[in-house]
């Protein structure tokens, strides 16, 4: 799709979750996996040092606190986006909002002449306005794609994945 370095960044969380049950691997990952197989893109996984805990409802409290306080949780490792010119960009709302560790990513790197493409899960909340937050508003990235958002549970069917090769095959 891009003539450049391709790059996928996402986070997303494990465990049990709203609507799903217990899963092994997170539904914005289910999403992330599939961009990284069809683009053959690099990938980064944004891995919270401080794991969020499995039970849905302590998760919950910890990201509220997380919220609230505006904190920046550190994660493990990093990746230098420099040298990409297309990044796809994949994590769930919580809170109506990007998680506040997505923050912690995009406040250590430099977004100017990047192409983002972004891409969510949720429960209802659609895109949350995250798009115009990593646009214009505040990141400064410049989007492409229209952006791809689906609720969580549907990135865990055939058919969600269908929508999401759809999706790229339109980029
Ligand atoms: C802490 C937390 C807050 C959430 N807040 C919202 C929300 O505001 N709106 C919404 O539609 N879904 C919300 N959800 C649901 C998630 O966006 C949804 O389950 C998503 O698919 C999770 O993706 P993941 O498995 O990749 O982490 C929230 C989930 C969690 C754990």
């Amino acid at each position: 799709m891009s003539n450049g370095k391709t790059l996928v960044v996402y986070f997303s969380r494990a465990d049990e979750n709203y609507n799903v049950g217990i899963v092994e691997v997170g539904n914005t990952e289910l999403l992330a996996k599939e961009v990284v197989a069809k683009t053959g893109a690099d990938e980064f996984k944004i891995e919270p040092r401080d794991g969020y805990p499995a039970v849905y409802q302590e998760a919950i409290e910890r990201a509220t606190e997380e919220r609230r306080a505006g904190a920046r949780p550190e994660y493990v490792g990093d990746v230098d986006i420099s040298g990409y010119d297309t990044i796809f960009f994949g994590y769930p709302i919580w809170w109506g909002d990007l998680p506040m560790v997505v923050y912690s990513f995009i406040e250590k790197h430099d977004w100017s002449g990047k192409t983002v493409v972004p891409f969510n899960t949720h429960e209802g909340s659609g895109n949350a306005g995250t798009y115009d937050i990593l646009g214009a508003k505040r990141v400064g990235a410049t989007l492409k794609g229209g952006g791809f958002n689906m609720p969580g549970s549907v990135a865990r069917t055939d058919e969600g994945i269908k929508m999401l090769d759809d999706w790229l095959s339109g980029l």
